[in-house]
């Protein structure tokens, strides 16, 4: 009877579970919270919106702060954000704009990484003067418009400056030549709060190979010296995001093996939908998928169709097939608003994101807690794992690397060599 007892409960719970299991797999998709999928763009548009109520959009990278920079000499007393810039030159005059404040609000943009990028003509002269002035430049903005724009350096900051209905706004670092090869410029970049470096811009650095630059690949190394390595692991150390965007796929490679913390790309697309050297091929998507990082989906339209022209759809289409290869966990967005001048039908401000989300749920394979990862999940996600690998390299007792390149950063004939001097005053 026991037995028999046993059996009994044993078959009906199988039962059971083999039901729920039917109705699991041919029952309505549970969608997230109260939402329903929408049929039309409009409905499709305000589920957006009410998702981007609850999780912050967070975009990638924003060059805003290099065209004030270029365009008022980073004189904020010159420059209205709070304004319609479409009407005002020279911004209205210039294809490279596409952010104002306005239109940030209306694009529901919850988080911005702002680029602190100096251009790589100034590497070995003064990149680490003028990154200091971006720096500070980007911390003026925030704070003269303080109603609509809150610092963050963490990814609880993020969501405090969310809750508080303003802008969490981050800083991050465009190119590996602001640090003049130095740990202790990386360091003080950190304190100051900057979140992400991207390893290298247009140039090859003394430690890291771009992918502007023709390389050799073999498949087996080469992308960052010995020198480059320390500089990931310092980073990992600090709590700082390393940005794979720009460097070149050795540089790609051996990042991914040497970070124990997540990596992203804050803008690049898939290679294999347009073949750029700036999107990232298969192989290293499903590395970068192994180690929990991100890509932030881009929107120049020579990374998204390689040419000059590129709708929303366009973009989309890269959003499916990293979806289709590595899943919905490792996908963001990182327009490169302010730094392009041709940008997708559909998505030509700040303003648009809503229609690039819309657009994926019209796809009707996408639920909200989908768009939630990209919009800003998977990035607070891999904020916290790269803050908890901080913690734990702090915990462990890790001290700053004190890593240095034998050949200083003279080749510009700009800079003092240090080590000449002082052997000149021991003599
Ligand atoms: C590949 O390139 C790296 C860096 O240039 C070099 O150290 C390595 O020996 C090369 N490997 C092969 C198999 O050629
Ligand atoms: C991209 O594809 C085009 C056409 O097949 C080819 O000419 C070009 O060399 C490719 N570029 C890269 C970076 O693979």
């Amino acid at each position: 009877m026991k037995g028999a007892g046993r059996n009994g409960v044993w078959i009906v719970t199988v039962i059971l579970l083999t039901i729920s299991n039917w109705v699991g797999r041919v029952g309505p998709r549970p969608a997230d919270g109260e939402i329903a999928i929408p049929t039309s763009t409009r409905e499709r548009l305000q589920t957006v919106r009410q998702v981007l109520t609850e999780v912050p959009l967070i975009d990638g990278h924003n060059d805003l702060p290099w065209n004030i920079r270029n365009f008022v000499h980073n004189q904020l007393g010159e420059f209205d954000f709070d304004k319609d810039l479409r009407q005002i030159a020279p911004w209205s005059k210039s294809a490279w704009s596409q952010t104002d404040l306005h239109r940030l609000r209306q694009g529901m943009v919850g988080g911005q990484f702002w680029a602190a990028y100096v251009p790589c003509e100034s590497q070995y002269l003064n990149a680490v003067q003028l990154t200091l002035e971006q720096v500070d430049l980007i911390k003026r903005l925030i704070e003269k418009y303080s109603q609509h724009m809150q610092f963050a350096a963490s990814s609880r900051e993020i969501l405090e400056a969310h809750a508080s209905g303003r802008i969490a706004s981050l800083i991050g670092v465009e190119g590996g030549h602001s640090l003049g090869s130095s740990l202790a410029v990386l360091r003080t970049l950190y304190q100051l709060g900057v979140r992400y470096l991207t390893l290298t811009h247009t140039c090859n650095t003394p430690w890291a190979k771009s992918s502007s630059v023709e390389q050799e690949d073999n498949g087996s190394g080469g992308g960052l010296t010995g020198f480059g390595k320390a500089v990931v692991r310092e980073m990992n150390r600090l709590g700082m995001l390393i940005d794979l965007s720009h460097t070149a796929r050795a540089t790609m490679r051996d990042a991914l093996r040497v970070s124990k913390a997540p990596l992203i790309f804050s803008h690049s697309s898939a290679f294999a939908i347009c073949n750029s050297t700036r999107n990232v091929p298969d192989d290293i998507l499903k590395q970068l998928a192994a180690n929990g990082g991100l890509v932030m989906v881009t929107f120049y339209n020579f990374f998204v169709k390689c040419g000059p022209d590129a709708s929303v759809n366009d973009v989309a289409e890269h959003i499916y097939h990293i979806r289709n290869l590595i899943g919905v966990d490792y996908i963001g967005v990182g327009g490169d608003f302010d730094g392009i001048n041709k940008t997708p039908r559909g998505l030509e401000d700040v303003s648009r994101y809503p229609e690039l989300f819309a657009e994926l749920l019209r796809s009707g394979k996408w639920d909200v807690l989908d768009l939630k990862k990209v919009a800003g999940l998977n990035l607070l996600r891999v904020l916290r794992q790269v803050e908890r690998v901080r913690d734990e390299m702090r915990t462990a007792g890790v001290k700053p690397s004190e890593e240095f390149l034998a050949s200083p950063d003279t080749t510009g004939n700009c800079a003092l060599d240090i080590n000449s001097v002082q052997r000149v005053t021991e003599v």
